[in-house]
């Protein structure tokens, strides 16, 4: 099994952020998952999740939230202003990390390098060790200095995977939107699930009576 960092940013998409975590645990792998300030002000905003930013105590909240019944020993968490956690050294092997949803602020952060948290920190490591880096950014519209950011990490190495759900599968709820996009992230980190519909062509065959 896997061993994923999660980290999530103050940006909207807190839903994105809760089908990864569930897809990953699902899945068997382990999960260091940190969160920024504002991170934990949007799951509050968004999910109605209150964390205090204490690791021990918000742990078994984030599970419950999950609705995680076995396997909480595969996630732990991180406090962001922890950088001496295991993350933050490149020694410490992990498989992947997504930042999801991934703020403005976060992605120039790890745009320019500016190590100030852990989750900056540990976005940092996955560049520099040339390991799988997701960021799902959520912002509309883009300024110049968002676009250059996200020119600036594809460079660099990382993925921009934008929480922006495709139509082509006629969803018929907001959870198929949320699925859509975990899908492709958990495709891009390498992990199967069920959450990924591939595109086999439209039905019935659009062009059958053209000839
Ligand atoms: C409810 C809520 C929604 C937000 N949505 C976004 C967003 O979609 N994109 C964004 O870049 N910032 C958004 N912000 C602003 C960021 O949280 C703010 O810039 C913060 O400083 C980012 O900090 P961080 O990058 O350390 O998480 C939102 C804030 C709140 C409270």
């Amino acid at each position: 099994m896997g061993r994923y960092i999660v980290g999530i940013a103050g940006a909207s998409g807190a839903p994105y952020a809760k089908r990864v975590l569930q897809g990953l645990l699902a899945g068997g792998h382990d999960v260091k998952c940190v969160i920024s300030e504002a991170g934990r002000r949007v799951l509050e905003v968004e999910e109605g999740l209150l964390l205090t930013g204490n690791t021990e105590t918000d742990h078994p909240d984030v599970l419950e939230w999950l609705g995680v019944k076995s396997g909480g020993t595969q996630l732990e968490m991180l406090h962001h202003r922890d950088v001496a956690a295991s993350i933050a050294s490149g020694s410490f092997h992990t498989d992947g990390m997504v930042v999801v949803p991934c703020s403005g602020g976060t992605l120039a952060k790890i745009a320019t390098g500016v190590s100030s948290g852990l989750l900056e920190r540990a976005a940092d490591v996955c560049l520099k060790e040339r390991r799988k880096l997701i960021l799902v950014t959520r912002e509309t519209p883009l300024s110049l200095i968002h676009l250059r950011n996200m020119t600036a990490v594809t460079e660099a190495g990382a993925i921009v995977l934008p929480g922006s759900p495709g139509y082509y599968h006629r969803p018929s709820s907001v959870q198929d939107l949320v699925d859509m996009v975990a899908g492709r992230i958990l495709s891009h980190l390498g992990v199967d699930s069920a959450l990924l519909k591939e595109w086999t062509g439209p039905e019935p065959p659009a062009y059958a009576d053209q000839d």
